[in-house]
């Protein structure tokens, strides 16, 4: 197979990223069936895909025509024998292993024989996933970066049998949609997360043993590296639960000693303090003075101006305008997840009782 070969793609996942890889897919004018367990999933896709896409062509980013033409390029469903004429399969369901395996070997029994099943895991192994299906040549590591439109890196991960066919063909789609493409080899964390997520850990054992406080570790980080944002800002917005999780994957899978988790990490999840999410980490987030429950049956969530539908909590105005300054860190690629951290702030005018914002 090459990239001309290639005319459906087939999405599994409708969630953050499946719903970005979707639009993209169909953006560069590929035909796309998202699938996904859940109806309301694949609606909220549909919803938060047109809406990106008149934003972007409102900026004059995309031409009416690309518009039109992605629109009419999305199918959704909720069965995945829909993907047997796909060329590609972009898995991007939820992160566990089980799931994955099982879904990978369903996959194997019904897509086509040439078919390339590439999965978006941040951190589970591409040759376990290989290993659930009988072809293992034909399974590749596509980690795309969130949000999926506006960032430029995929990282690219062959497991141990992926073939150098397979690897061309997905280098060749990465570049066809607009990506950067980066190749990184099969051990945990990939690139972007082993680098990433040490560095934060270090930033914890400095601030533990007393080498600079809070403040200092982060303004250190922001004036004297240029970082956009102090790495244990960074934390908290990540979740300090989800960078434990990380480290775990990485110390397990690595056996260095080096990427032991922080004892004080540690003991902040423990406690509960997990950062933005639960209103303390290593920052103070205050908790709003609404009820409980905010009336909206979900929050909004802000990205780049783009609103998405999210669970109903009710951060303070401060934590909104950190979190658009995160907006720009993601697009200058540090790899922050925002949709597991959790960066959700009510429009005022929907949450009349949060008078603090
Ligand atoms: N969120 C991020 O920042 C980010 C970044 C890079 C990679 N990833 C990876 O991308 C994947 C998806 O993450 P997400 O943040 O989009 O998750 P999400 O929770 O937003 O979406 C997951 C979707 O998968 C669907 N799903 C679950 N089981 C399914 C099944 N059997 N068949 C079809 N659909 C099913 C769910 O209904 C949900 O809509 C994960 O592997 C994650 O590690 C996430």
């Amino acid at each position: 197979m090459d990239l001309s070969d290639i005319q459906h793609i087939g999405v599994i996942g409708a969630g953050t990223m499946g719903s970005g890889i979707t639009q993209v897919c169909a953006t560069s004018g590929y035909r796309v069936t998202m699938v996904d367990v859940s109806p309301e999933a694949l609606d909220r896709a549909r919803s938060n895909i047109n809406r990106s896409l008149e934003k972007l062509r409102g900026k004059n980013r995309i031409t009416e025509e690309q518009y039109q033409g992605a629109l009419a390029n999305i199918q959704t469903s909720l069965d995945m024998s829909d993907l047997c004429t796909a060329q590609v399969v972009i898995e991007a369901a939820s992160e566990n292993v089980d799931l994955k395996t099982g879904l990978f070997t369903q996959l194997s029994a019904i897509a086509l024989p040439e078919t390339i099943l590439a999965t978006n895991t941040s951190s589970i192994s591409i040759t376990q996933i290989a290993a659930a299906t009988q072809r293992p040549d034909k399974v590749i590591g596509m980690h795309f970066m969130n949000p999926v439109p506006l960032m430029e890196l995929i990282e690219i991960i062959r497991g141990l049998a992926t073939s150098q066919e397979t690897l061309d063909v997905i280098m060749a789609l990465s570049k066809a949609l607009g990506k950067t493409p980066v190749e990184a080899a099969d051990y945990p964390g990939f690139i972007a997360n082993r680098i990433l997520i040490p560095m934060l850990n270090e930033a914890m054992y400095a601030l533990m043993e007393g080498v600079g406080t809070v403040e200092a570790i982060d303004t250190v980080m922001k004036l004297g590296m240029n970082h956009p944002m102090g790495p244990l800002t960074l934390a908290d917005f990540i979740g300090l639960d989800i960078v434990l999780n990380v480290l775990n994957v990485l110390h397990e899978g690595l056996g260095d000693p080096k990427y032991r988790p922080c004892p004080l990490l540690k003991k902040m999840v423990a406690a509960g303090y997990l950062g933005r999410k639960s209103g303390k980490g290593f920052y103070t987030y205050p908790a709003c003075s609404a009820p409980p429950l905010c009336p909206l049956p979900t929050a909004l969530r802000w990205w780049r101006g783009e609103i998405l539908l999210q669970r109903a909590v009710c951060p303070p105005l401060s934590p909104l305008r950190r979190e658009r300054g995160s907006d720009a860190q993601h697009r200058r690629g540090i790899g922050v997840k925002p949709g597991r951290s959790r960066y959700i702030s009510v429009l005022p005018a929907y949450c009349a009782q949060c008078t603090s914002i």
